[in-house]
């Protein structure tokens, strides 16, 4: 698996994944198709780190978005899979957390769900 590319999840949302790094880390972009947010989406940069980069495996990898439209940050983990067509997809489970203005608000400001990307360049 190559997390290198443009990925597309179920809800419509785009993901650039730039080269991976010897060490494993990268960075992208993510435009995302929905916001919990009623203000204006804006493209947010990701930075993540996958293991064994280099191998031809089907790896782990983390990564966060920094939101340039909201105060939450979103943090996905997953693993690449490619099927026997070669196909690759990219199967997380995420978390996001808004900010509340109280600590006693903690209880409502995480969302979690899952999300699977197919390559689409
Ligand atoms: C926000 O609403 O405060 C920021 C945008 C959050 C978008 C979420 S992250 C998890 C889920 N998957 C997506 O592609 N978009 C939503």
């Amino acid at each position: 698996c190559d997390l290198q590319g443009l990925w597309r999840n179920e809800l419509g949302s785009n993901m650039t994944v730039l080269a991976t790094n010897t060490a494993g880390t990268f960075s992208g972009s993510y435009h995302t198709a929905v916001a919990a947010t009623n203000k204006q989406i804006l493209v947010s940069p990701l930075q993540g780190a996958q293991q064994h980069p280099g191998a031809k495996r089907q790896p782990t990898f983390g990564f966060t978005v920094q939101w340039q439209f909201s105060d939450s940050t979103t943090a996905f983990v997953g693993q690449c899979f490619v099927d026997h067509h070669g196909k690759e997809t990219l199967e997380t489970t995420w978390l996001l957390r808004e900010e509340v203005l109280s600590h006693k608000d903690t209880w409502k400001a995480t969302r979690v769900g899952t999300s699977t990307f197919t390559r689409i360049k």
